[in-house]
Protein backbone atom coordinates (compact mmCIF):
# COMPACT_ATOMS: atom_id res chain seq x y z
CA UNK A 1 0.00 0.00 0.00
CA UNK A 2 1.61 3.54 -1.04
CA UNK A 3 1.94 5.92 1.86
CA UNK A 4 -1.46 8.16 0.66
CA UNK A 5 -3.38 5.04 0.19
CA UNK A 6 -2.08 4.16 3.77
CA UNK A 7 -3.16 7.63 4.74
CA UNK A 8 -6.62 7.83 3.53
CA UNK A 9 -6.96 4.22 5.55
CA UNK A 10 -6.32 5.75 8.73
CA UNK A 11 -8.60 8.43 8.02
CA UNK A 12 -11.26 6.37 7.71
CA UNK A 13 -10.34 4.31 10.70
CA UNK A 14 -10.41 7.78 12.35
CA UNK A 15 -14.14 8.68 10.71
CA UNK A 16 -15.51 5.46 12.16
CA UNK A 17 -14.43 6.12 15.40
CA UNK A 18 -17.06 6.76 17.53
CA UNK A 19 -15.34 6.43 20.63
CA UNK A 20 -13.48 9.77 19.92
CA UNK A 21 -13.52 12.52 21.97
CA UNK A 22 -14.87 16.15 20.71
CA UNK A 23 -16.71 14.81 18.17
CA UNK A 24 -20.26 16.58 18.21
CA UNK A 25 -23.00 17.56 15.53
CA UNK A 26 -20.64 20.90 14.78
CA UNK A 27 -17.37 19.52 14.79
CA UNK A 28 -15.94 17.77 11.22
CA UNK A 29 -12.54 15.86 11.66
CA UNK A 30 -10.02 17.73 10.83
CA UNK A 31 -6.97 15.02 9.86
CA UNK A 32 -3.20 15.96 8.61
CA UNK A 33 -2.80 17.01 4.85
CA UNK A 34 0.57 17.57 3.11
CA UNK A 35 3.46 15.63 1.59
CA UNK A 36 3.17 12.31 2.62
CA UNK A 37 7.05 12.22 1.99
CA UNK A 38 7.83 15.33 3.58
CA UNK A 39 10.69 15.84 6.01
CA UNK A 40 9.67 18.57 7.86
CA UNK A 41 6.43 16.96 9.59
CA UNK A 42 4.37 20.32 11.58
CA UNK A 43 1.87 19.52 14.57
CA UNK A 44 0.03 22.40 16.21
CA UNK A 45 -2.71 21.60 18.88
CA UNK A 46 -6.26 21.57 17.57
CA UNK A 47 -8.39 22.53 14.82
CA UNK A 48 -10.34 26.13 15.25
CA UNK A 49 -13.00 28.12 13.57
CA UNK A 50 -11.86 28.10 10.00
CA UNK A 51 -10.21 24.67 10.20
CA UNK A 52 -13.52 23.15 11.50
CA UNK A 53 -15.69 24.46 8.76
CA UNK A 54 -13.30 23.87 6.26
CA UNK A 55 -12.00 20.40 7.00
CA UNK A 56 -8.14 21.56 7.06
CA UNK A 57 -5.84 22.32 9.03
CA UNK A 58 -4.26 25.54 10.05
CA UNK A 59 -6.09 27.70 7.18
CA UNK A 60 -6.99 30.57 9.82
CA UNK A 61 -4.87 33.56 10.08
CA UNK A 62 -2.37 30.88 12.44
CA UNK A 63 -2.09 28.81 9.16
CA UNK A 64 -1.69 32.02 7.20
CA UNK A 65 1.06 32.90 9.16
CA UNK A 66 2.57 29.57 8.82
CA UNK A 67 2.41 29.73 4.97
CA UNK A 68 3.77 32.86 4.96
CA UNK A 69 7.04 31.83 7.07
CA UNK A 70 7.95 28.34 4.90
CA UNK A 71 7.96 30.61 2.11
CA UNK A 72 10.77 32.71 4.07
CA UNK A 73 12.99 29.33 4.05
CA UNK A 74 11.56 28.63 0.50
CA UNK A 75 9.37 26.29 1.56
CA UNK A 76 5.46 25.61 0.44
CA UNK A 77 2.97 24.40 2.48
CA UNK A 78 2.52 21.76 -0.11
CA UNK A 79 6.14 20.34 0.58
CA UNK A 80 5.40 19.98 4.26
CA UNK A 81 3.14 17.95 6.60
CA UNK A 82 0.75 19.73 8.90
CA UNK A 83 -1.41 17.89 11.32
CA UNK A 84 -2.82 18.33 15.10
CA UNK A 85 -2.42 16.62 18.50
CA UNK A 86 -6.44 17.08 18.61
CA UNK A 87 -8.57 15.94 15.22
CA UNK A 88 -12.11 17.85 15.95
CA UNK A 89 -12.34 21.23 17.36
CA UNK A 90 -12.49 21.57 20.98
CA UNK A 91 -15.72 23.88 21.92
CA UNK A 92 -15.16 27.99 22.26
CA UNK A 93 -11.26 27.02 21.16
CA UNK A 94 -10.34 25.95 24.84
CA UNK A 95 -7.20 23.39 24.98
CA UNK A 96 -7.42 20.15 24.75
CA UNK A 97 -7.35 18.11 27.88
CA UNK A 98 -4.85 15.42 28.47
CA UNK A 99 -7.80 12.49 27.92
CA UNK A 100 -8.31 13.66 24.62
CA UNK A 101 -5.05 13.93 23.66
CA UNK A 102 -4.40 11.16 25.12
CA UNK A 103 -7.27 9.46 22.99
CA UNK A 104 -6.13 10.63 19.25
CA UNK A 105 -2.62 9.55 20.49
CA UNK A 106 -3.00 6.23 18.41
CA UNK A 107 -3.90 7.60 15.03
CA UNK A 108 -1.12 10.50 15.15
CA UNK A 109 1.24 8.20 16.21
CA UNK A 110 0.15 6.06 13.12
CA UNK A 111 -0.02 9.00 10.69
CA UNK A 112 3.70 9.68 11.90
CA UNK A 113 4.92 6.30 11.64
CA UNK A 114 3.60 6.04 7.73
CA UNK A 115 5.25 9.78 6.92
CA UNK A 116 8.38 8.62 8.72
CA UNK A 117 9.74 12.77 8.93
CA UNK A 118 13.22 13.18 10.03
CA UNK A 119 12.35 16.36 11.54
CA UNK A 120 9.12 16.93 13.81
CA UNK A 121 8.42 20.31 14.01
CA UNK A 122 6.08 20.91 17.15
CA UNK A 123 4.11 23.99 17.39
CA UNK A 124 3.06 24.89 21.01
CA UNK A 125 3.08 23.44 24.20
CA UNK A 126 0.90 20.58 23.49
CA UNK A 127 2.41 18.75 20.35
CA UNK A 128 5.93 19.72 22.23
CA UNK A 129 4.38 17.85 25.87
CA UNK A 130 3.98 14.75 23.20
CA UNK A 131 7.51 14.73 22.73
CA UNK A 132 9.45 16.52 25.47
CA UNK A 133 7.17 16.07 28.10
CA UNK A 134 8.02 18.83 31.34
CA UNK A 135 9.52 21.17 29.03
CA UNK A 136 9.41 24.80 28.91
CA UNK A 137 8.41 26.23 25.54
CA UNK A 138 10.68 29.61 26.26
CA UNK A 139 13.30 28.03 27.18
CA UNK A 140 13.60 25.14 24.08
CA UNK A 141 12.29 26.78 21.30
CA UNK A 142 14.25 26.47 17.75
CA UNK A 143 16.83 23.90 19.60
CA UNK A 144 16.54 20.52 18.12
CA UNK A 145 16.42 17.22 19.97
CA UNK A 146 17.59 14.28 18.72
CA UNK A 147 15.23 11.35 20.50
CA UNK A 148 13.87 7.73 19.56
CA UNK A 149 10.20 7.60 18.84
CA UNK A 150 8.66 4.79 18.25
CA UNK A 151 12.19 3.06 17.70
CA UNK A 152 13.34 5.68 15.19
CA UNK A 153 15.74 7.98 14.65
CA UNK A 154 14.00 12.03 14.85
CA UNK A 155 14.60 15.29 15.18
CA UNK A 156 12.37 17.26 17.56
CA UNK A 157 12.14 21.35 16.72
CA UNK A 158 9.96 23.05 19.52
CA UNK A 159 8.80 25.90 17.82
CA UNK A 160 5.97 28.82 19.21
CA UNK A 161 2.30 28.30 17.99
CA UNK A 162 1.90 30.52 14.89
CA UNK A 163 -1.42 32.18 17.39
CA UNK A 164 0.99 32.66 19.88
CA UNK A 165 3.39 34.89 17.49
CA UNK A 166 0.14 36.27 16.04
CA UNK A 167 -0.53 37.94 19.60
CA UNK A 168 2.85 39.31 20.76
CA UNK A 169 5.91 40.88 18.76
CA UNK A 170 8.69 39.79 20.79
CA UNK A 171 7.37 35.93 20.03
CA UNK A 172 6.70 36.73 16.33
CA UNK A 173 10.62 37.46 16.00
CA UNK A 174 11.49 33.86 17.57
CA UNK A 175 8.76 32.30 15.83
CA UNK A 176 10.39 33.91 12.63
CA UNK A 177 14.35 33.41 13.89
CA UNK A 178 13.47 29.87 14.78
CA UNK A 179 12.25 28.48 11.35
CA UNK A 180 15.36 30.07 9.68
CA UNK A 181 17.63 27.65 11.85
CA UNK A 182 15.34 24.06 9.86
CA UNK A 183 17.36 24.15 6.55
CA UNK A 184 20.50 24.02 8.70
CA UNK A 185 18.88 21.47 10.73
CA UNK A 186 17.94 19.32 7.62
CA UNK A 187 20.70 19.50 6.03
CA UNK A 188 22.96 17.99 9.33
CA UNK A 189 20.95 15.19 9.28
CA UNK A 190 21.66 15.05 5.39
CA UNK A 191 25.24 15.06 5.95
CA UNK A 192 24.90 12.30 8.80
CA UNK A 193 22.71 9.86 7.03
CA UNK A 194 25.21 9.61 3.77
CA UNK A 195 26.96 6.45 3.65
CA UNK A 196 30.67 6.72 4.43
CA UNK A 197 32.98 6.18 2.01
CA UNK A 198 33.86 2.76 3.37
CA UNK A 199 29.92 1.84 3.67
CA UNK A 200 29.82 2.74 -0.25
CA UNK A 201 32.93 0.29 -1.48
CA UNK A 202 35.32 3.53 -2.40
CA UNK A 203 37.94 2.92 0.70
N1 LIG B 1 -4.25 26.08 15.60
C1 LIG B 1 -3.83 24.79 15.69
O1 LIG B 1 -3.19 24.39 16.62
N2 LIG B 1 -4.17 23.99 14.69
C2 LIG B 1 -4.85 24.36 13.63
O2 LIG B 1 -5.10 23.54 12.75
C3 LIG B 1 -5.26 25.70 13.57
C4 LIG B 1 -4.95 26.55 14.57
Amino acid sequence: MSKVEELARLKQEMEEDTSLPLRTNETRLVFGEGNPDAELYFIGEGPGFNENLQGRPFVGQAGKLLNRTLETIGLKREDVYISNVVRFRPPGNRDPEPHEIAAFQPYVDREIEIINPPVIVTLGRFSMGKFLPGERISQIHGKPYELKWNGKDVTIVPMYHPAAALRAGAVMQQFVEDFKKLPQILEKIKEKNQPKPEQMGLV
